[in-house]
């Protein structure tokens, strides 16, 4: 099939990607000239395992190119992808202006006929809106050629994108014709041979069920930090706690770790904006908005800690930091808890040495542009020297095992603050480390 995908972030690469790989012709669209430009140099602006390879090989093979221009990218195209951001509003709403600019761009210069799939997290009710936008350019230019507008939200994990995207758990697909039904089915069937893992209903269902399963899985993050607050205040031990519970099936072990608050590009906003949607429609979501409090809170736990044990100034004080990505496998911090810790660390007179294996450029660039005192290394072991506690916030598998004698050579003081709660607890009391961790 001969496929366009609008916006060519981590979403729109990835698809894009997987789906050359199974055989498609597929067209990468961005408005940023930088970034095609140096996609058509075989340099990927993002770190995802396994997509640069994946990338380099279907360029190669020639069925998979990118461009800026959108009306020559969908002229041939049967099915046509927005995957552009759905950032926050001020008031917390998802801002639509992306997706209903590439509504109009498509309206504009749409030749045949198309079946467009909204891909973006987009609140109930926006297909709709794609539906008129495209629809009005149409009218103006006196068209009537025939579309369809489809939700098939997207639910890959950042760091395991690759493998989320080829072997999804399930493709949602919300339509109102049983022939793009079957279209759409017939472009994701090569992703599920040994089962069907295909669900189709409604358009609207399909736009909720996305903000529906991302508030589910930040409730269990919320859920098991506040348990691990209550822990501490009456000396249970959170950790023995969740092993305790997901070992219920009907709990499950997953999300169910306590630590610094949950990040990244989806979670705050949609938990935020459903929140958001329900008020529009008359309805106060009191559970989905504690979830948001909790976590707000949650990402300064680790800087309460330090100051419990520093003090309220840290003037004169370096701390060591292994992590800075909102989780590991990805250079993505966007809403990363690393950021809280550190600005209020620092806001504090701290010096701050940090370390990650990806999201360096990030943090340079963007999201800890302009802040003194932090210094960057560029391996972990390099963040310990003058510091006098290391601060593990982001579970990057290279910290799991670190060399414990080393680390306790290189620190000013043998204290360990985790974030990420026992990822590298191995007994770090007894190895004389004074050690902190979330739920203790
Ligand atoms: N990142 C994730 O893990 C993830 C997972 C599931 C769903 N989503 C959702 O997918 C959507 C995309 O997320 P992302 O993380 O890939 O965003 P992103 O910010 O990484 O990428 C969006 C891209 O769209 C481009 N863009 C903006 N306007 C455009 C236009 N008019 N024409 C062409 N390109 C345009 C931007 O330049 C950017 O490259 C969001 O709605 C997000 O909530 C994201």
């Amino acid at each position: 099939m001969n496929i366009t995908v609008i916006g060519s972030g981590y979403v729109g690469l990835v698809s894009g990607a997987c789906f050359a790989e199974m055989g498609n012709t597929v067209t990468c669209v961005d408005i940023d000239s930088i970034k095609i430009e140096k996609l058509n140099q075989g340099l990927i602006p993002i770190f995802e395992p396994g997509l640069e390879h994946m990338i380099l090989k279907n360029v190669k093979n020639k069925n998979l190119f990118f461009t800026t221009n959108l009306g020559e990218a969908i002229s041939d195209a049967e099915i046509v992808f927005i995957a552009v951001g759905t950032p926050m509003c001020d008031d917390g709403s998802a801002d639509l202006q992306y997706v209903l600019a590439v509504a109009k761009s498509i309206g504009e210069t749409i030749v045949k006929e198309l079946v467009v799939v909204d891909k973006s997290t987009v609140p109930v009710g926006t297909a709709d809106q794609v539906k008129a936008t495209i629809q009005k350019e149409l009218d103006a230019r006196g068209s009537d050629l025939q579309f369809d507008v489809v939700s098939n939200p997207e639910f890959l994990k950042e760091g395991a994108a690759i493998n989320d995207f080829m072997k999804p758990d399930r493709v949602v697909i919300g339509a109102d014709s049983e022939i793009v039904f079957k279209k759409m089915k017939e472009l994701y069937s090569p992703f599920f041979r040994s089962h069907d893992r295909f669900i189709t209903m409604d358009i609207r269902s399909a736009e909720m069920t996305k903000y529906a399963a991302n508030a589910m899985l930040a409730t269990k993050i919320s859920f098991m930090n506040e348990i691990a607050n209550i822990c501490e205040k009456v000396g249970a031990d959170a950790n023995q706690v969740r092993i305790g519970i997901g070992s219920d099936q009907r709990i499950g072990y997953s999300f169910i770790y306590p630590g610094a608050g949950y990040g990244g590009a989806c979670f705050p906003k949609d938990v935020k904006a459903l929140t958001k949607i329900a008020k529009e429609h008359g309805y106060r979501a009191q559970l989905i908005t504690a979830v948001e409090k909790v976590n707000n809170a949650q990402k300064l736990v680790i800087a309460q800690k330090i100051i419990a044990r520093f003090g309220e100034d840290l003037t004169g004080f370096t701390f060591g930091i292994w992590g800075l990505a909102f989780k590991p496998g990805t250079d993505d911090m966007r809403e990363a808890p690393s950021i809280h810790t550190i600005k209020e660390l620092v806001k504090r007179g701290a010096k701050i040495k940090v370390y990650d294996p990806k999201a360096v450029v990030q943090a340079k660039e963007h999201y800890l542009k302009g802040i003194e005192n932090i210094t960057y290394v560029t391996s972990k072991y390099d963040v310990l020297k003058d510091s006098v506690a290391l601060i593990l916030l982001t579970e990057w598998k290279e910290f799991r095992s670190p060399n414990f004698e080393e680390i306790k050579a290189q620190l000013k003081n043998s204290i360990i603050f985790d974030g990420r709660n026992q990822y590298i607890a191995y007994d770090l009391e007894n190895k004389g480390f004074e050690y902190y961790r979330i739920g203790k």
